[in-house]
């Protein structure tokens, strides 16, 4: 009874040496304790909406507690060029009727530029909400001498109020619900991740050690 426990406890003690040195082997091997990281973490793609990135609430957010009222009020600056009836006149710039979730440079009997015709697509909350920011920033050429609406939540009201004269594009989800389920993909992600590297650690000691 007492040498199997001695024995038992010899094992267990072995055990613990053991693992402890494939700790500190696993440790040198991957220099967890110099980690190199890149100078610069990640880059930067011209062109790509990062304004999840930035801080308030998301567009997603805007959109859903913005109103139609509100958007009026914004489209006073738009008046001047624009009108939102249906079977409005085309004026400097086209009739509004109907441009959410529309063809681009779709209404008849206006004269688009070039660069904004050839874009092809639809009106998307996403595309709009960039275009009304910098018209020219989004299309380059266009003959919409509009500097454009800093503002998001101007141009969120002013969206919804485009779409209540006969926009159809659905207003995008709001965000929370998106912001969790990435947040447990990442999660199991690098779960999933730290596995691998631990099994990758065992297979090479054992590689080693043989
Ligand atoms: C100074 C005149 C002017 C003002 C002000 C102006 N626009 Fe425009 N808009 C234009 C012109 C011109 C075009 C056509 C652009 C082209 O063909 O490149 C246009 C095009 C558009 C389009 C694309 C239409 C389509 O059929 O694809 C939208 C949407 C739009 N404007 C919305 C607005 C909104 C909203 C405002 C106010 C916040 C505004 N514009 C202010 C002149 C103006």
């Amino acid at each position: 009874m007492d040498d199997r426990f001695n024995t038992a406890a010899g094992w267990v003690l072995f055990a613990g040496i053991v693992g402890l040195g494939l700790a500190i082997l696993s440790g040198k091997y991957f220099h967890a304790d110099n980690p190199e990281r890149p100078e610069q973490l990640g880059y930067v793609i011209e062109g790509v909406d990062t304004e999840e990135e930035e801080s308030g609430p998301s567009r997603a957010t805007l959109i859903a507690s913005a109103t139609a009222a509100q958007g009026e009020a914004v489209f006073a600056k738009c008046m001047a060029c624009h009108t939102v009836e249906q079977g409005g006149a085309n004026g400097v710039g086209p009739n509004l009727y109907g441009v959410m979730g529309a063809a681009k440079a779709a209404k008849s009997g206006f004269g688009y530029s070039s660069a904004l015709s050839g874009m092809g697509g639809e009106w998307t909350w996403e595309n709009m909400d960039a275009w009304l920011a910098s018209p020219r920033g989004y299309v380059s050429g266009t003959s919409m001498n509009f500097a454009g609406l800093s503002k998001p939540e101007e141009r969120a009201a002013v969206m919804i109020y485009l779409q209540s004269y006969g926009g159809v594009a659905e207003r995008p989800e709001e965000a929370p619900a998106e912001e969790t389920a990435e947040a447990e993909t990442e999660a199991d992600a690098s779960d999933e991740a730290e596995a691998a590297a631990e099994q990758d650690a065992a297979a090479e000691v054992n590689e080693g050690g043989e």
